[in-house]
């Protein structure tokens, strides 16, 4: 039997989202405060395989790509490019248990964890992990911190923060989504002025009491619901039932409850007869830290 290592892939909340301007390379500069949570998938390498590839199983493995295009091989590539080792033999397979494409970063932790995994196989130094992961993605950089931390620039410079009280975290996943939403999304929002910053920087002084749906915040709320067909109507049923602000997870669509655990049961139960799968959970520390 050929060697394998294997480690969870949680899901993000951005528990603020700040979009404060559109740079010259069309990215955006952002401040966001991210929160990794207990829902994960989890990610299996193995060296030296006789089929090797990207193999996707799970709940949520439907239209994730298994191809040169997914992200997790893409940061393997990417790691094995800068330190001159062989993935030709290289087997990733994926659990996929976080909605796909839904706002929870679920493809950027399958590519953060592979990352991780191949650190300790090949007993590499964190910088190179960190230029790997930013080559991929956005949201590759705070995956590999995981837990409470504060992002910056496009996403990629991150810096750790004081974990959170735990909190409770009902998420209301949509039946759709949509082709390249993250970019639409931001697109959408440059017909209209940024933010002015702040908003993050304030919520990283808050005292340590759990977060509520009143400490979110999310610029692509003011975009979201004009792209997602259905996605307004839904969010209105969830927040009437449940009589707490609710939000968008990250480019969304999925929509989210946080709060104390004694809340979460009237928020699952909002879900109840609406078109969206609901999954109870909570925040999480990291895994790596
Ligand atoms: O970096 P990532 O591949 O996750 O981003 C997807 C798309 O979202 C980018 O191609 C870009 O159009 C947009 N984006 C952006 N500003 C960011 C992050 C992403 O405009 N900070």
């Amino acid at each position: 039997m050929p060697e394998s290592l294997s480690a969870p892939s949680p899901a993000k909340l951005n528990l603020t989202l700040e979009v404060l301007s559109r740079r010259d390379d069309g990215y955006h500069e952002l401040e966001t405060v991210l929160q990794t949570l207990e829902l994960a998938g989890a990610v299996t390498v193995t060296l030296d395989s006789d089929a090797p590839g990207v193999a996707a199983a799970g709940p949520f493995a439907e239209g994730v790509p298994v191809d040169g295009t997914n992200l997790a091989l893409r940061a393997a590539a990417a790691l094995a490019a800068r330190t001159g080792r062989d993935i030709s033999r290289l087997r990733i397979e994926l659990e996929k248990r976080v909605p796909a494409a839904g706002g929870l970063g679920g493809g950027a932790s399958d590519a953060a964890t592979t990352l991780r995994l191949l650190q300790r196989a090949w007993n590499l130094p964190e910088p190179v992990l960190f230029a790997a992961a930013e080559s991929v993605g956005s949201d590759e950089s705070f995956f590999l911190a995981g837990g409470t931390a504060w992002a910056t620039g496009r996403g990629e410079r991150v810096r750790p923060l004081p974990p959170l009280p735990p909190a409770a975290v009902v998420l209301f996943v949509p039946e759709s989504t949509l082709e390249r939403k993250t970019a639409r999304l931001f697109a959408a929002l440059d017909a209209q002025p940024f933010d002015p910053g702040g908003v993050s920087a304030m919520f990283a002084r808050r005292p340590a009491t759990p977060v509520t749906g009143w400490d979110v915040y999310n610029a692509f709320e003011r975009v979201a619901f004009d792209v997602f067909p259905g996605l307004g109507k839904l969010f209105e049923a969830l927040e009437e039932r449940i009589g707490q602000p609710i939000h968008l997870a990250g480019a969304g669509p999925t929509l989210f409850w946080i709060g104390g655990e004694d809340g979460a049961e009237r928020a699952v139960d909002a879900g109840a007869g609406l078109p969206c799968t609901t999954i109870r959970t909570r925040t999480a520390p990291s895994l790596w830290r």
